[in-house]
């Protein structure tokens, strides 16, 4: 266990119901962070409403300043290191990390996504994951490198896809676990349990979940 507290930025574009995920877990003792600061590309993102409620620094970073892409991570770099940050949740952050971001946080930017991935990465997964026919979907939570949804899988959450699904229904089902899976990762990683080796994730000093935990969809007759 590292003894302080892990100084977590917080990257979002939207509503920031996973920052409110995280900010609820690091008050209720479940997430050994500071969340820092929350930084948007987006004026008006609730998250930033939800970072002001938390009393924590809610920073627009505009993305139409100078620079292009490496201008709008450079200036984001420079908030996120003015109040001492060490690790990064993208929550909902709506852009792809370059050079500037990952090299500035190495092995240290972690995203959440609604899918199981390698399946389904992008944009409306729900969507593709209802119009292929997949029994499961869920949402992984996984390091950042240069590519679209990429980079070493850290926990991942399950969920049923049922018959009468919308891409809405789908959608809610999926968030309820991100809620719980965002957390419980950024708290292995504030514990200093993640080992990355290669494409995959140790997790050190953990129980491994059973080895006959399966989910079966369409479940079996009981
Ligand atoms: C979530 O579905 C997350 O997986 C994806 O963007 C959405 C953000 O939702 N990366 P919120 O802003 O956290 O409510």
């Amino acid at each position: 266990m590292s003894a302080a507290p892990l100084a977590l930025g917080v990257l979002a574009s939207g509503r920031g119901s996973n920052l409110q995920a995280i900010l609820d877990a690091v008050a209720a003792g479940r997430l050994d962070a500071e969340v820092r600061a929350v930084v948007s590309d987006v004026a008006d993102a609730f998250a930033l409403e939800r970072a002001r409620r938390a009393g924590v620094p809610a920073l627009f970073v505009d993305p139409k300043g100078p620079g292009g892409k490496a201008g709008l991570e450079g200036r984001i770099v420079e908030r996120l290191r003015e109040h001492g940050v060490s690790a990064v949740a993208l929550a909902g952050y709506m852009r792809v990390c370059g050079e500037t971001l990952l090299s500035a946080f190495p092995g240290r930017i972690v995203n959440i996504h609604p899918s199981l991935l390698p399946s389904f990465p992008g944009l409306h997964v729900q969507r593709a994951a209802l119009e292929h026919g997949a029994r499961f979907s869920g949402c992984t939570v996984h390091f950042v490198d240069a590519g679209v949804d990429t980079g070493p899988i850290i926990a991942q959450a399950v969920v049923p896809v049922l018959d009468g699904d919308t891409e809405e229904s789908l959608a809610a089902r999926i968030l309820r676990q991100e809620h719980r899976v965002f957390p419980l990762a950024l708290q292995l990683l504030a514990e200093g349990r993640l080992r990355i080796d290669g494409r995959r994730v140790l997790v050190e000093g953990r129980a491994p979940a059973p080895e006959d935990a399966a989910l079966l969809n369409p479940p079996p007759d009981a």
